[in-house]
């Protein structure tokens, strides 16, 4: 009997867990071995031959890896429930499939941006820098005051599996009023949940707390630009656990040091890492974390179980356990 054949793949990571044992059983792995992404010139040289690739949000997958790789490769597993990494009309015309890691982290995302709305909020990075740098004078009435989410108005924009695990969070938890954007209307949100879908103008000048948690398109891109962040309440919270480039970061640069609205929480940036000389870097009210909305041991084990997965399906011509419609 003959010996099943064994693919060439490339993994752009080391990623947690024991998933990637069983990739090695079946297949011949090559894993970038720094903790460093590859640069562009070294992803090329590292992809060519391969049948699969198993890359992470932050490695661009655009045509010419895709042609690098070769006519045999099979499948692209990105490492993320987002994929606005990898150029999908380049997938399709070359025949490759592309595989995401949804559901996993869905939770672990909700409580990031839940908490960074509190954060945020609560004036937690401005407290924490005076007890840091010794400027923790005596106890002021009137020092670091923030605002409260009981009872106010959360708006969610973008009511996906993680956008709603967010409502979910906030309405139970801090009895807020929903309203939120999106494509279709969500009756079972509107039942267990009494959220009102609304326009984005609506839900930018109703809500005291606003969450971004829609895909980062063509369409998204600068959706909250000078003119959204106008519309908000001077007294509001922006979250953004989605991706960096929904929000036009000048702008809330502006926003913020204008008092147009009150404070922000980040857990994505533009570009990624953000140069600590940035002007966001520092803002007071503006809280800012290096990605990490998905880092929990149960999130990123199970992403690594799917991502492993949909790679043997793709190698083997079967369907993925998550497949990104192309
Ligand atoms: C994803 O998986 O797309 C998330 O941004 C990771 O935190």
């Amino acid at each position: 009997m003959s010996e099943p054949t064994r693919s060439r793949i490339f993994v752009t990571r080391k990623i947690p867990g024991a998933a990637l044992d069983r990739l090695r059983e079946a297949h011949d792995v090559s894993i970038w071995p720094d903790e460093l992404p590859p640069t562009p010139e070294q992803l090329l040289e590292n992809v060519a031959g391969c049948d699969g690739l198993l890359t992470m949000l932050s490695d661009r997958i655009d045509e010419t890896v895709i042609k690098a790789a070769g006519p045999q490769l099979k499948v692209v597993s990105n490492y993320a429930v987002g994929f606005n990494n990898i150029d999908l009309k380049a997938a399709r015309e070359h025949g490759v499939c592309v595989g995401n890691t949804p559901d996993v982290l869905t939770g672990a995302t909700a409580d990031l941006a839940v908490t960074l709305l509190l954060a945020a909020a609560r004036r937690v990075e401005e407290g924490a820098a005076e007890v840091r740098e010794g400027r923790w004078g005596a106890w002021k009435p009137s020092a670091l005051l923030g605002v409260e989410p009981e009872g106010k108005t959360v708006g969610v924009v973008g009511m996906g599996r993680i956008g709603k695990a967010f409502a979910e969070r906030m309405v139970r938890g801090w009895n807020m009023k929903l309203l939120y954007t999106s494509r279709s209307d969500q009756a079972d949100v509107d039942e267990s949940l009494r959220g009102r879908r609304v326009d984005l103008d609506e839900l930018l000048a109703e809500s005291d707390f606003v969450s971004i948690h829609v895909a980062l398109t063509d369409d998204t891109r600068n959706l909250i630009d000078a003119a959204a962040l106008s519309k908000m309440k001077s007294t509001a919270v922006l979250v953004n656990t989605a991706r960096g480039e929904i929000i036009d970061q000048d702008a809330l640069v502006d926003a913020i040091k204008g008092g147009r609205i009150f404070a922000a929480g980040l857990d994505v940036t533009t570009p990624e890492p953000l140069p600590p000389s940035h002007p966001l870097v520092g803002l007071p009210r503006v809280i800012i974390l290096p990605h990490i909305g998905s880092a929990t041991d149960t999130s990123r084990c199970g992403m690594a179980e799917i991502a492993v997965d949909n790679v043997l399906a793709g190698v083997a011509g079967r369907p993925l356990r998550c497949e990104v419609p192309l």
